[in-house]
């Protein structure tokens, strides 16, 4: 399918960003940061709240080779067309001039960002990018091995690996194929490499895998890993239901009930709570999305494989850089389209039920 074309002017950008109003009325009761436009208008990155936004998550590719059922809907997706989704020169200008307006850190994700072609390039013109301090990846691992020495080299700088289960039998399960000694493999690989800590992700369902708590904070005895147990969240099409939730609360009782928790500081803008057992080499993390929300301090926004900038990962509303380059935008027509969707930015998520019932993409298409 060839994409229309369209010529854009300066009246376009209210169009484009049309429906995206922050307004004093969306100021929730509680919320620590006060709404002043005027706060938007004076840099790309800010949003009405003051909030300056130093961390851009960019979806390679809407494919995956696992399909985690709360991640990806049973059915089949329509994944979006080869000549839709950026091109490697699309995403490094916008990675150039996010990075330019004050973006610290990158972070490719997917879908599983391996699977793109030339992944390595993409990364290596990214990790030149004068400021850029961090360049992070979150993977499944499958494929890493065979990338690793390269995106390495290139400056990837921090790991994320997703795993749920530390039992094969159950990896089949919770992904519906193949692959556990693999993922095995890459986070040993991950460590012998220097990440220091490796992350791992970890989704937790009740029913599914919230019996094998423990087990991963007694991984990180010895091991440079951090544990990151993350709230099991809705996004169309994953079946997520609030009885299959453990809350945070809940996974800290179900930990402490054999494991003492040290709570240790984490980064300014930091989404994950950091726990350490004492005396243990690794960490272990929350991530409360859904029980105790972290709007007040996000500082993140997200570019979809096929061009849309996301400024809330629970946002429907996207605005599409594509086009915009597409239609010929100068690099200043698109710091314009940016700054104004970052500028309307809503103060906070409406809460998990409100979640549950809204319409939004899988999970798998926006990027973990
Ligand atoms: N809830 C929480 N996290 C999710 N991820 C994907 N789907 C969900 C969900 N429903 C995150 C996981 C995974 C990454 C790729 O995306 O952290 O490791
Ligand atoms: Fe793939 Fe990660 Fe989604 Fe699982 S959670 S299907 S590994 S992108």
């Amino acid at each position: 399918m060839i994409h229309e074309l369209k010529v854009l002017s300066e009246g376009d950008i209210p169009a484009l960003t049309e429906g995206m109003q922050a307004s004093l009325e969306d100021v929730p009761e509680g919320f620590g940061l006060a709404y002043d436009p005027g706060q938007a208008q004076q840099h790309m990155l800010a949003d009405g709240f003051g909030r300056r936004h130093t961390y851009l998550r960019i979806s390679l590719v809407e494919q995956c080779n696992l399909r985690c059922r709360y991640c990806m809907p049973d059915e089949d997706l329509a994944w979006t067309p080869d000549e839709q989704l950026l091109t490697d020169d699309e995403i490094i200008r916008l990675a150039r001039l996010f990075v330019e307006a004050g973006v610290t850190k990158i972070r490719l994700t997917g879908g599983e960002p391996l699977l793109r072609q030339g992944v390595e390039q993409i990364a290596e013109a990214i990790g030149v990018l004068p400021g850029l301090e961090t360049l992070a990846l979150t993977t499944n691992g499958l494929l890493l091995p065979k990338k690793f020495e390269r995106l390495q080299q290139a400056g990837v700088n921090l790991l994320n690996l997703s795993l749920d289960t530390l039992r094969a039998d159950r990896f089949e399960q919770i992904t519906q194929r193949r692959g556990f000694e693999l993922v095995m493999r890459a986070i040993d690989e991950a460590m012998d490499r220097g990440f220091d800590p490796v992350k791992v992700n970890c989704v937790v369902m009740r029913g599914v895998n919230e019996d094998e708590l423990v087990d991963f904070v007694a991984w990180t005895e010895h091991q440079p890993i951090e544990v990151r147990f993350i709230e099991f969240m809705p996004f169309d099409g994953n079946r997520w239901d609030d009885t299959r939730l453990v809350s945070f609360q809940e996974m800290r009782d179900r930990i402490e009930a054999v494991y003492p928790l040290e709570r240790r500081t984490d980064g300014p803008n930091e989404t994950s709570k950091t726990y350490q057992v004492p005396g243990f080499r690794g960490r272990v993390g929350f991530i409360t999305s859904m029980t105790e929300h972290f709007c007040e301090g996000c500082n993140r926004l997200r570019l979809t494989a096929d061009g849309n900038l996301k400024v809330c990962l629970f946002g429907r509303v996207e605005v599409s850089l594509r086009d915009a380059i597409r239609a010929g935008a100068t690099d200043e027509t698109l710091r314009e389209v940016i700054g104004a969707a970052v500028g309307r930015k809503h103060a906070r998520h409406a809460g998990m039920y409100a979640l549950a019932e809204m319409e939004n993409r899988p999970m798998i298409t926006i990027g973990g």
